[in-house]
């Protein structure tokens, strides 16, 4: 990923929706979008993302990968590790991936990532990487009883921008290496160091029916794994089913 235009706005209903814009009108790959604040930040199934002004990182990429669209769901997980490091590097903070994208500390959220492919009929146009991390809140509203910053974390306040330029360098790595086999492949073992859900009993709440096992670790193409009550590991994609583990939240 060549580092294109990075635009900084004050004020912006979502950066993915700006993203989308500039990625509908041309705009390269590498084309980075910060706002200090959204109005109608987005989270992932349809949810909103609380983001409030000079606190968080809400930034979107434009991506431009030669890929087919069953390939976009693994570059959600390939983001959260990217996200990961740079928050280890910056900080020293150590974060945990529950799968697949969300970056956990002591169980409670400080990341959120909610990737857009953009389509032309079956054909993959471009793909919309918007990452969320909160950063200096100091509280979060009593219905957010799972949000955490990583302030909180660190008892301190966090320079924002040195964590936005490492995201940058981390992501260009981890998308390089994703597009050398297009899966999960060259990322899943460090992927796996971080997985909060190793080892432990989740449910799956499939379209099918709900049913429980113990996570093991993921596939190349970012399926959790997961054995089953009768022993027979099973793949689960994200796109298709939710993971409700030991978190409160799912
Ligand atoms: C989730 O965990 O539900 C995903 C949250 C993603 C939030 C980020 S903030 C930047 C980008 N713009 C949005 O509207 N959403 C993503």
């Amino acid at each position: 990923m060549r580092r294109a235009e990075m635009w900084f706005l004050e004020e912006v209903d979502s950066t993915n929706n700006e993203i989308r814009k500039l990625g509908d009108a041309g705009a390269e790959e590498g084309t980075i979008v910060v706002a200090e604040q959204q109005t109608g930040g987005k989270g992932r199934r349809g949810r909103e993302w609380y983001s409030p002004a000079g606190t968080g990182i809400w930034m979107s990429v434009l991506l431009r990968p030669e890929l087919s669209p069953d390939k976009v769901s693994g570059m959600t997980l390939m983001a959260a590790l990217s996200v990961c490091r740079a928050i280890r590097t910056v900080t020293g903070l150590e974060t945990q991936i529950k799968w697949p994208n969300d970056l956990v500390i002591d169980g409670r959220k400080v990341c959120g990532i909610l990737t857009e492919a953009v389509m032309s009929g079956s054909e993959l146009r471009y793909v919309v990487l918007g990452i969320g991390v909160n950063v200096n809140q100091t509280e979060f509203p009593a219905e957010l009883p799972y949000a955490y910053s990583l302030a909180m974390a660190a008892g301190r306040a966090l320079d924002r921008k040195q964590i936005i330029d490492e995201i940058v360098v981390c992501l260009g790595e981890d998308y390089e290496n994703y597009l050398r086999s297009g899966d999960m492949r060259g990322l899943k073992s460090d992927y796996e160091k971080h997985l909060a859900n190793c080892g432990m009993a989740v449910r799956v709440l499939a379209p099918s029916g709900e049913w429980s096992g113990v996570a093991v670790g993921i596939s190349d193409s970012g399926d959790l794994l997961v054995r089953d009550e009768t022993d027979e590991m099973k793949p689960v994609n994200s796109g298709e089913v939710s993971v409700r583990g030991i978190y409160g939240y799912t």
